[in-house]
């Protein structure tokens, strides 16, 4: 494994399809060297002199934040944008946008409403591109993830994480489908628990999938317990029916006690508290969130930094 200076690959990072087993195991290698190196507080700006534009067409604390201080520890120079300042495919095409900004910056990271415009986006791109959240996928989120599974399920020594079980409990959404790729190249099952109608659209060769709709069964023996908000943005107007659709879906101290002993419970935050999750839940022993939350920063570097060709900001 290397942090490397050199200028490597177009690759862009939108979504975990495209990565193989090994690739993803190397985003996560590179995530933990780059968070020791932090916390040793050694230097790691490989990308100093480079350039990262950031677009937001939706709220955002995390992907915000730690991607902004990720790009300026690792060197680089982070430029934000928000929805009025760039009324994508408004004001401007898409595809004019991207030819635009690839003449600027070395990396465009993007929060999008529609998956398709960051497949667009990203044909006109001559830099890669970076799912910061869309709404069939959230990559980001799922190489943190793996690196908290990792720091919580494998001994200091190493191990596999293979045949780790993972019960999603909530909404078939972003997350779900970027948990369901995450799970398949890191050798984990995952049983995904919803109401009938929410089940996830990812239908992936080689990314299987257990759908159960009792919580209790579907929890019992998992190691992770995941949620994620029931209403994602832009769904609010649905938020009524969700409310009932995914009542008794609740990760509760009672249903986490069906789980394993020493499971984890996991949410990528922001929490509807009360509703996907009990408060108890989110302060508990069981609760891994804010080690999820920043590993953000580690993972999202790791993504931009690079390793042996795999994903770089580098042009
Ligand atoms: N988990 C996550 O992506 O958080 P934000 O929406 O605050 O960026
Ligand atoms: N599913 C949520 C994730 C937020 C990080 C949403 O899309 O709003």
């Amino acid at each position: 494994m290397s942090i490397s200076q050199r200028p490597i690959s177009q690759k862009h990072f939108i979504s975990l399809e495209d990565y193989s087993p090994d690739e993803v195991q190397e985003i996560l290698s590179v995530s933990c060297d780059l968070k020791a190196k932090l916390k040793k507080g050694e230097q790691h700006n490989v990308l100093a002199g480079k350039s990262v534009i950031m677009l937001f067409q939706k709220p955002s604390n995390r992907t915000r934040v730690s991607f902004e201080i990720g790009i300026q520890q690792l060197g680089a120079y982070p430029i934000v944008l928000r929805p009025s300042e760039i009324q994508m495919g408004q004001r401007e095409e898409i595809s004019d946008i991207a030819k635009v900004f690839s003449r600027y910056g070395d990396g465009v990271m993007m929060r999008v409403i529609r998956h398709t415009d960051i497949l667009e986006f990203a044909e006109h791109s001559e830099v890669p591109i970076i799912n910061g959240l869309s709404d069939l996928y959230h990559p980001c989120q799922a190489v943190s993830d793996l690196q908290t599974i990792a720091e919580h399920k494998l001994s200091p020594n190493g191990g596999s994480l293979k045949g780790l079980r993972i019960c999603y409990i909530g909404d078939g959404n972003n997350v779900c489908n970027s948990l369901i790729l995450m799970a398949a190249r890191s050798g984990m099952d995952i049983t995904v628990c919803c109401p009938t109608g929410y089940e996830p659209s990812l239908r992936v060769k080689g990314a299987p999938y257990t759908v159960d709709h009792d919580p209790r069964s579907a929890v019992s023996e998992a190691d992770v317990v995941y949620t994620d908000v029931w209403t994602s943005m832009g769904q609010e107007e649905e938020n009524l029916n969700r409310l009932r659709a995914f009542e008794g879906f609740t990760v509760s101290v009672d249903l986490m006690e069906q789980a394993r002993k020493d499971a984890i419970f996991m949410h990528c935050l922001p929490a509807h508290r009360g509703e996907e999750v009990d408060n108890a839940i989110l302060e508990s022993k069981y609760s891994v969130v804010f080690d999820q939350a920043e590993n953000r920063l580690h993972a999202q570097k790791a993504v931009m930094a690079s390793s042996n060709g795999i994903t770089t900001c580098l042009r």
